[in-house]
């Protein structure tokens, strides 16, 4: 389209001019986005074409407590249930002793692909052989992070077909996700490979199926606690266990079930600057891990206690990429008050583990449609433009009318409005 043609050379002010004349938006609009851009600088160094900063709502989530400390868990999401949900599911784990969790280790994996090998098993046995050799290869690529105490720790070869194999390389990255690190060791190694080994690689990339650095979580508690109006703990208890199991069985659910996890997770990995699309990837392949998609959570009762358990990959980092550069993520790491990357993903998984709960309660109680459409209600009413002081009122007049949509929210306003009006005069 004219006047869109090298858009990325143009100042912030020429790309909204050429949004404006070419019609894209109107004047509204562009001011829309001019609102936006108090870190301008910021966003125009990080991305291609920036236009504004698209803000999210953040909240904070309440009642973690994990391996006996406290936590308040910031979350960034634009589903209105998901916090109260969260806040709800955890407290449920406090009041029984709270989420208990387990890291075994922290490593990345990176692959690099050769083709057109000739032997497998004669290759194979060449890099393990090399193995050292490797390593120091990687690590040198790399050196200050051997300073910090991590580096390469092993190679290992994977036949994918008859001319395709993997060599995964796996780093302790410390502190980071580790992405550029480990793609600047691959690269270096794949030369090696490339020269020394005589092979043909086809790429080298780290690998976002992140199976060396799990966090499980971990929760307990009687079945008494989960009483609620026309329920009993025992009902509630054995109809979680049976969501867990359908989650389990079946694909369609399972890809819901993992949604609901999904939710407080995601909220989490972009409140504290980490990379939601390679925690969103990784998680999903590990749920298909023995060839079925299933829920990443999974829920029984043992002597009269629920019992829920997640495990996934968290790759996550407390330092480097955009972590470093969004200042609300320090302000987020601040409420927290996290010391290690190695907690956060504690942390993570136990968001998880508590907004799949607060889920699978609602979904065999009394349904999740009564809390989201109170929340649903609300954003209708501030998308209908009611201000602060305006949406309760707004809330009320719509409990009381059928259609709850934009127009019967706009009505309520202009009523709420015209009324005031009236008692002025
Ligand atoms: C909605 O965002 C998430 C749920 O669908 C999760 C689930 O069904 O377990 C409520």
């Amino acid at each position: 389209m004219k006047g869109l043609k090298k858009f990325y050379r143009k100042t912030l002010q020429e790309r909204w001019d050429v949004l404006q004349d070419r019609k894209i938006l109107t004047n509204e609009q562009i001011k829309c986005l001019k609102r936006t851009t108090d870190a301008t600088e910021l966003g125009n160094s990080m991305i291609e074409n920036f236009i504004a900063n698209y803000s999210i709502p953040e909240g904070v989530s309440f009642h973690y407590l994990i391996d006996g400390r406290d936590y308040i868990v910031p979350m960034v999401t634009e589903e209105p249930s998901v916090i109260a949900a969260s806040s709800h599911g955890a407290g449920l784990i406090k009041k029984a002793g709270g989420f208990k969790t387990k890291i075994k280790q922290r490593l990345m994996l990176g692959q690099i692909i050769l083709e057109d090998f000739q032997d497998f098993q004669e290759l194979r046995e060449k890099i393990d052989h090399e193995q050292a050799s490797l390593l120091r290869i990687a690590n040198e690529a790399h050196y200050s992070l051997i300073k910090r105490g991590g580096g390469a720790r092993w190679i290992r070869c994977r036949k994918l077909a008859d001319d395709l194999m993997s060599i995964d390389l796996a780093v302790d990255v410390q502190e980071a996700m580790g992405a550029n690190m480990l793609n600047t060791m691959l690269e270096a190694v794949a030369d090696y490979v490339r020269k020394e080994f005589s092979q043909t690689v086809l790429m080298s990339i780290l690998s976002n199926y992140a199976t060396e650095c799990l966090a499980v979580a971990e929760c307990s508690m009687p079945l008494s606690n989960l009483k609620k109006e026309n329920f009993t703990g025992e009902e509630i208890g054995h109809k979680i266990v049976q969501a867990s199991r359908v989650a389990q069985l079946d694909p369609y659910r399972a890809a819901t079930h993992n949604k609901g996890i999904m939710n407080g997770i995601d909220a989490v990995v972009l409140a504290t600057g980490n990379d939601w699309r390679a925690i969103e990837s990784g998680a999903h392949a590990f749920a298909a891990r023995d060839g079925l998609y299933r829920g990443l959570s999974q829920w029984t009762i043992v002597g009269g206690q629920l019992k829920g358990r997640i495990e996934l990959p968290l790759p996550v980092g407390s330092v480097g990429g955009s972590i470093g550069i969004l200042p609300l993520v320090k302000v987020n790491q601040k409420i927290l008050n996290v010391k290690s990357a190695e907690e956060l993903e504690r942390i993570i998984a136990c968001v998880g583990l508590g907004q799949n709960l607060a889920a699978l309660y609602a979904l065999v109680s009394e349904g999740i449609q009564k809390g989201h459409m109170r929340l649903q209600t609300k954003s209708l009413a501030i998308a209908a433009g009611a201000k602060a002081d305006e949406i309760q009122q707004v809330l009320s007049m719509m409990s009381k009318t059928k259609g709850k949509n934009l127009a019967a929210a706009k009505a309520a306003i202009k009523e709420i409005r015209r009324n005031k009006q009236h008692e002025r005069n």
